[in-house]
């Protein structure tokens, strides 16, 4: 893989003047000051990333590979459910994504490594790339790792409920209590969603680790022949699920129905923690049409309830130049200000005052007349 930022040839003096001149006009931090030239002279440096070495790449099926990482010196200790954000240079330009760690605290503590595994999005920019653009040595940027989806420090009985390559941060969670001398939950259940026999990403090891284990039953769910979770699964495989605190990770669309379900069947919100792995679902019944104004940049449109689409999806067609990164709610880079108007915010699933306000674009749609400051 080529790990250089730039093919460009330049001349010593012009690199060092083109440096000098971006460095005096981009710079927000002493260290991002430096950024330009110590890049020239390790590729990938980042001030603000922790560079960090693929050790190795395991295949773990047909669609789902895990790197196993070193991170840098500067990487702190995570907590058991966490993600970070991946950095790579893809065709000269910086692309990030966000993965949970699937490993353990514990066995960061020990060895020093972290591994995240991903799915192959089919479509996707980056994830079918990675796999074929690194090997063992190449490096990679990380951040520190960071979220909220993370257990108690004293827990209840838990259900956990993951689809798919979602069992990444509870498989980071069921290692770190199996390593742990601290108080467990009496009990915990996983309910494992897959769309195939063959998709149950870590089965052999979730099946060991229950088997060594009386505190955990793992049930793996084909959703292709038994559906997906429903008031039935949680009688069969969890009947006491009321006591307990619920932690659900997996496609957009999946959290969604179980939230829904969970919301049904009268369980206290409070008691559900969930990690979306994508963008949630656009409900097409809480969006109206509407005329979006860009204000900055003189630009309106009409947009119908069968759009269905985001505001940043609109400002991008419309040539607005919008800031993004992640498109899923999680970096914050497309914050914009909304100048009236009410929006729907498809994360926290809540609606927007009328009045000004700031807004994600990627995760906002417009329910009726939206002015953005754009
Ligand atoms: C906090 C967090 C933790 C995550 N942890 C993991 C993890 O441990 N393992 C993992 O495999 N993925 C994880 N993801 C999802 C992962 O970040 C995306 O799948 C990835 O960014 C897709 O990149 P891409 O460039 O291949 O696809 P893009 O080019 O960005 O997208 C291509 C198409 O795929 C769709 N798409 C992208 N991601 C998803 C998705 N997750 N589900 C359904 N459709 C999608 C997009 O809407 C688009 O249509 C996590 C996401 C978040 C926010
Ligand atoms: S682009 Fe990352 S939060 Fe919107």
């Amino acid at each position: 893989m080529n790990t250089n930022a730039s093919t460009e040839i330049q001349t010593p003096l012009a690199k060092g003047a083109s440096w000098l001149a971006s460095s005096l006009v981009n710079s927000q931090s002493f260290a991002g000051f430096f950024e330009p030239l110590v890049q020239w002279l390790v590729p990938q440096w980042r001030a603000d990333r922790i560079r960090s070495k693929i050790t190795t790449i395991r295949h773990e099926s047909s669609d789902m590979y895990s790197l196993v990482i070193k991170p840098g010196l500067a990487f702190k200790c995570f907590t058991a459910g966490q993600f970070i954000e991946l950095t790579v240079i893809k065709d000269g330009a910086w692309v990030s994504r966000y993965f949970s760690i699937s490993s353990s605290p514990a066995y960061f503590q020990k060895t020093g490594l972290i591994e995240v595994s991903i799915r192959i999005q089919e479509n996707g920019r980056i994830t079918p790339w990675l796999v074929s653009a690194l090997e063992a040595g190449s490096i990679v940027n990380l951040t520190q790792a960071q979220g909220e989806f993370v257990l108690p420090e004293k827990s209840n009985d838990l259900l956990m409920i993951a689809g798919g390559s979602g069992i990444t941060p509870i498989r980071s969670m069921l290692q770190q209590l199996s390593n742990t001398s601290a108080a467990l939950p009496n009990h915990v259940t996983l309910l494992f969603y897959a769309r195939s026999a063959d998709h149950f990403l870590f089965e052999k090891e979730l099946k060991a680790m229950a088997a060594d284990h009386n505190w955990l039953s793992i049930d793996f769910i084909n959703s292709a022949e038994q559906g997906f979770f429903s008031e039935d699964h949680l009688l069969e495989y969890c009947p006491d699920a009321h006591q307990r605190s619920l932690y659900i990770c997996g496609p957009s669309p999946m959290i969604t129905a179980a939230r829904k379900e969970l919301k049904r069947l009268n369980f206290n919100d409070s008691h559900i923690h969930y990690e979306f792995f994508g963008p949630e679902p656009v409900d097409n019944a809480q969006t109206g049409s509407a005329n979006i104004l860009f204000s900055k940049s003189h630009k309106q449109i009409s947009v119908t309830e069968s759009n269905n689409k985001t505001l940043l999806t609109l400002a991008e067609e419309e040539n607005t130049s919008p800031v993004s990164g992640c498109r899923m709610g999680v970096c914050h880079q497309c914050i914009c200000q909304k100048k009236s108007g009410v929006v729907y915010n498809q994360k926290t699933q809540t609606y927007s005052d009328t009045g000004h306000q700031e807004i994600q674009l990627c995760i906002s749609v417009p329910v009726g007349d939206v002015v953005l400051d754009l």
